[in-house]
């Protein structure tokens, strides 16, 4: 057994230390919220927060948690700046298929925790590991830019 805090909770996987944090989410937690896309760190579907930045669970093994706070899409409606960016996606009517969108909000929240008013640079930058096949990136960008004057 494996203990990893996620969402502010400590819950306990029976799964090997190498087991992706994207499969102990999905299949040993049932929290299906994060996505799976490539498998392969190059999509961005499967992306969560390690230690407060955006990473890619579908890369990142269990063992690399252990001790540090994993937080998810489930998280996001109780988080203050993870909710301003999810009212910011609805307002910007930002999702098509929705795929992606998970990952895309989880890497808009870490990046206006660390940038509070990011520029188009900033975000293309911060977003740029996170593919939208139905190519919504206009309305992140501007839903992105929204959430960041509600936080301020
Ligand atoms: S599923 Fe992890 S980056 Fe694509
Ligand atoms: S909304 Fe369809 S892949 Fe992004």
């Amino acid at each position: 057994m494996i203990t990893l805090n996620i969402n502010g909770r400590d819950m306990q996987v029976d799964a090997d230390p190498s087991t992706p944090i994207l499969w102990a989410l999905r299949d040993n937690l049932n929290m299906t919220g994060t996505k799976f896309g490539c498998g392969a760190a190059l999509c961005g579907a499967c992306t969560v927060h390690l230690g407060g930045a955006a990473i890619r669970s579908c890369v990142t093994p269990i063992s690399a948690a252990v001790g540090q706070k994993i937080t998810t899409i489930e998280a996001m409606e109780t988080d203050k700046v993870g909710k301003a960016v999810q009212d910011a996606w609805v307002k910007h009517d930002v999702p098509q298929c929705g795929y992606c969108q998970s990952g895309q909000v989880m890497s808009a929240t870490a990046l206006l925790r660390t940038n509070k008013k990011p520029t188009d640079a900033d975000i293309d930058g911060a977003m740029s590991g996170n593919i939208c096949r139905c190519g919504t990136y206009q309305r992140i960008r501007a839903a992105i830019k929204d959430a960041a004057k509600t936080i301020a």
